[in-house]
């Protein structure tokens, strides 16, 4: 299956075999955005204090996940795509699931006790939990294929990998398009101070962080 905007050249075999055995570079990788911006845990408990505002920077390194699988697909041999494997790898092992966690359980049942009955956005939340469920198989199946490019190993079907690559970043797109426009800003709307700060603290405590007595 080819892509939009793929080079059929980009979906050879030996493309996908021989990334896994390049070595990390930082010289190339030029105007790459630094790839450790994209995998900051928050490890600062006071951050938390303003736990929309860690969703939103969630969001934006997801994006810019996405644009590395973007680039991964286009150009899988370039010199720093060890580096991006890994970075992606780690963000979707890591930080996802943390993320998600922090909706499915915290976020969304909040928003739905506070939201106003007359703002019907019951259907928006099944949908992105909905999303979030096919995330997870498209989560397994690519963090198969980065580890096995990781290790250096040929990958059983390239082709697979693009697909779940450019699958996992268009639907990443959509779903945080419908977060940034519907979900944080009824939270900013609606949650009081205190829902924010009960939010807060469940995530930090996810982390395994305390959170401070008083505002920094
Ligand atoms: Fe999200
Ligand atoms: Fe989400």
């Amino acid at each position: 299956m080819t892509m939009p905007g793929m080079q059929s050249t980009d979906m050879q075999s030996t493309d996908m075999q021989s990334t896994g055995t390049q070595s990390t570079g930082t010289q190339s990788m030029g105007r790459r955005a630094a790839p450790e911006a994209f995998t900051s845990s928050q490890q600062d408990p006071r951050t938390f204090l303003a736990p929309l505002d860690i969703l939103e920077g969630d969001h934006a390194r997801q994006h810019a996940v996405c644009e590395l699988l973007d680039q991964l697909v286009r150009n899988p041999r370039h010199a720093a795509a060890r580096r991006e494997l890994e970075v992606v790898r780690d963000y979707l092992v890591c930080e996802m699931p943390l993320h998600v966690a922090d909706e499915e359980e915290d976020l969304f049942p909040l928003l739905r006790r506070r939201c106003p009955k007359t703002d019907d956005v019951g259907e928006i939340f099944d949908l992105l939990q909905r999303e979030h469920d096919i995330d997870w198989t498209l989560h397994r199946a690519l963090v198969q294929n980065l580890d096995a490019l990781i290790a250096g190993a040929a990958l059983a079907d390239p082709t697979q990998f693009i697909a779940n690559a450019t699958a996992f970043a268009e639907t990443q797109r959509r779903h945080l398009a419908w977060e940034n426009a519907v979900i944080l800003p009824r939270a900013r709307r609606h949650l009081s101070a205190e829902d924010q700060a009960e939010l807060g603290a469940r995530m930090a405590a996810r982390r395994g962080l305390a959170m401070p007595e008083e505002p920094a």
